[in-house]
This record gives C-alpha cells, structure tokens and sequence, in this order.
C-alpha cells in the first residue's frame, strides 16, 4: 500500500510531519512519499499542482494532504488554494466527510467538494462587473445526496439537507433531488433547513444533528462553526472521497500564518485525518481505530496551547507514537 504525504504550507508540513510518524507507527508496512503542493512547488515548478505531484497521487491508495497558502490573499496566476482544487478535482473526491465529536455533540457534515459555487463560471465582464456562478447537474447532486443518504443509515439514521432553496435555483435542484431519493431510504429520515436557518441552530443545538449534506460553499462555512463547537480547527480532520481511486484526507484547518514557524500547531486534526485514511482509505479499520484510541489517550493528558496547554507539535506527536508502542506491548503482554 502507498500513501502519498503533502506537507504543502505553514503549519501543514509542520502537522504532517507528525501524521507521517504516526502512519509510520500504526502501519509500518505503508510506503509513503512526499511530494511538493501549494507555495513549495509554485516556487519550484512554477506550478501549485506539478504534474509528478498529481501523478503519485493518482497512483497511491491515498493521499495526506497538509494546506496549502499564504494568507495574504493577493493572488497571482498561480496561487497555492488552485493546486488544492486541481487535485480536489482531478481524484473527483466530490464528498467530504467531516466528523465533529465533542460531549452531546456527534455529527458529520458532507460537504459537496468538486462542484458549487468554488467551480462555476466565473470573470469580469467589459463594464468591470465580476462575477461567480453556482452550477449543478442533478447527477452531480445525487451522487453527494447518496453519501449522506448511506453514512446517515450506518449513523442514527437521520440525515439533515442543507440549502437555500428560498433563494437559489441549484438549491431548489438540490431539496427536490433529495426528496426523490429519500424513498431508496426508507430507513434515513430526511429534513431540509435552509443555510442560515442551520447555522443558528449548529450554535444551538448541535446535539441534535446527525449527518448533514449540503453544497461545496455551505459545507465550508458550516464545518469551521462545527470546528468551534467540538474543540476548534486544531481537531477537525476530514475525510475526500469518489467512486474509486484515492482519498484525499486533510485537516479542516489551513496555513495558520498566525502560528506557523513556531512548532505550536496542534497535530491532532491531521492524526486524525491518518485515523481517517485508514478507515476509508485503505480499509483498516483495526489499526484506524488502534490510533484514534492512542490519540484520545494523549489528548487527555497532554494539550497544545490552542486546547489550553503548552505541549509542542512534536511532544503531542511523539506521545501519539509512544502510546501506540505502549498499547502494541500491552496486547503482546495479554496475549
Ligand atoms: P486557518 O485555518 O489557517 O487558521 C484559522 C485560525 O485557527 C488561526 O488563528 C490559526 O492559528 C488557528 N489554527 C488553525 N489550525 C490550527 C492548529 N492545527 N493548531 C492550532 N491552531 C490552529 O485559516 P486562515 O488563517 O483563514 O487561512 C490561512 C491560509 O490557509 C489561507 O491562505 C487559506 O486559504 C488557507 N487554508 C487552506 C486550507 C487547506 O489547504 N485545506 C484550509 C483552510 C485555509
Ligand atoms: C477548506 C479550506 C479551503 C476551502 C480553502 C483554503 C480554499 O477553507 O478546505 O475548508 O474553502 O475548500
Ligand atoms: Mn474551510
């Protein structure tokens, strides 16, 4: 099996060096390599997405992505966020699965990811008029819907669509594509709430989602209000996937401009996105769950400042390391 590691920029190579040890320790037998994205590889390819970097990724089981970007949003021909896109696209990962677990709180939200409003039309036109556009093809929505649809189904059995269909006419598609297939799941009970609507009642009542599906820029905002509810970006992980081919797994969180360079970030979004990729990537489940556990443990003890501690990136890491060899030696031990 092989994993393909995108550090990419600011504190994504500073997480991904610790989701690397920890792939390593969990699954020694995974190769894995590391290949530029993001500023990196616009620095030395001129490109954010280099043709070698895509290439590994299109031939590996799955893919650990850091973030990508600068922060200082004066984008040039070819800024890092397209090399992200482009890769997005290219592995067609059109659901991102984002889990959020905090207390009461124990819901995923399924973000549509390769459509929407981040990959309409978009240009100026003579009179300086600058405009994006919102497009779906009903297929583009139901494949989404059906993953929402199956994962509610292995959950609590209640799915939640998020839209805009007072509004917006893809919206509209989107709560009529999704009443039409609520009858292949008899089992998932469906209900719409429009975006702002969810975003009041996320704050609100988060314990009483379940699994919510919802377009590309909506799914965006509402997991960063999720991130805030469940311990905040340091420990959403996220899960991209297609039909076939690779997943892409990253953490929620980007670049963090504020902190990098300083060996502080949490590394626990992007432990989890390893949890992740072993569950849905390479479908180990066992040595997923072996890891998810070994990070509880660590994180009960050890927090880095964004949890309310002083712990480094690599003390957090290398504690997930040390616990996974304490757990191996305990299952030698019992057995
Ligand atoms: P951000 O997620 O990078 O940071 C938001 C806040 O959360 C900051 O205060 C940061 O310090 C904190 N934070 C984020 N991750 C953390 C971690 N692991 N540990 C501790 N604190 C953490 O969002 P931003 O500042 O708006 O964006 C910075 C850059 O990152 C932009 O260029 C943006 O486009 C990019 N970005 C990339 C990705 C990605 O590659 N998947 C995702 C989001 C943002
Ligand atoms: C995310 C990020 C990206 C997105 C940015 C960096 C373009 O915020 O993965 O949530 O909006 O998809
Ligand atoms: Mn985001």
């Amino acid at each position: 099996m092989k994993v393909v590691l995108l550090p990419g920029d600011g504190i994504g190579a500073e997480v991904v060096a610790e989701a690397g040890k920890a792939l390593a320790a969990v699954a020694p037998d995974v190769e894995t390599s590391e290949h530029p994205i993001g500023l990196e590889a616009i620095a030395r390819d001129g490109e954010a997405l280099p043709a070698a970097t895509l290439a590994a990724c299109e031939e590996s089981d799955g893919v650990l992505l850091g973030a990508v970007g600068a922060g200082d949003y004066s984008w040039s021909a070819s800024n890092p966020e397209d090399g992200m896109f482009a890769l997005r696209r290219a592995l067609d990962v059109y659901a991102n699965l984002r889990p959020f677990r905090a207390g009461a709180i124990d819901l995923v939200i399924v973000r549509e990811l390769v459509g929407g409003l981040y990959f309409g039309e978009r240009g100026t036109r003579a009179d300086g008029t600058v405009f994006d556009t919102c497009e779906y093809r009903p297929d583009e929505v139901d494949r989404v819907l059906r993953r929402g649809f199956e994962l509610a189904r292995r959950r609590r059995g209640r799915l939640t669509s998020v839209d805009k269909a007072n509004v917006l006419a893809t919206s509209r598609l989107w709560r009529e594509r999704a009443t039409a297939l609520a009858a292949d799941y008899p089992d998932v009970e469906l209900d719409h709430l429009l975006v702002d609507t969810a975003a009041m009642r996320l704050v609100e009542a988060p314990e009483s989602f379940d699994v919510i599906v919802t377009e590309n820029t909506f799914g965006d905002i509402l997991s960063d209000v999720a991130a805030a509810l469940a311990g905040g970006l340091g420990v959403a992980a996220s899960a991209s996937l297609g039909d076939a081919g690779p997943g892409l797994f990253e953490p929620v969180h980007g670049t963090a401009p504020d902190i990098a360079g300083r060996g502080v970030a949490n590394p626990t979004a992007a432990i989890r996105s390893v949890a992740m990729l072993l569950e849905h990537g390479l479908d180990r489940p066992a040595e997923a769950a072996r890891l998810d556990a070994a990070l509880n443990r660590v994180a009960a003890g050890l927090r880095t400042p964004d949890q309310g501690g002083n712990a480094t990136t690599a003390e957090l890491g290398d504690a997930v390391v040390a616990a996974l060899g304490a757990d191996a030696r305990q299952e030698l031990a019992d057995a």
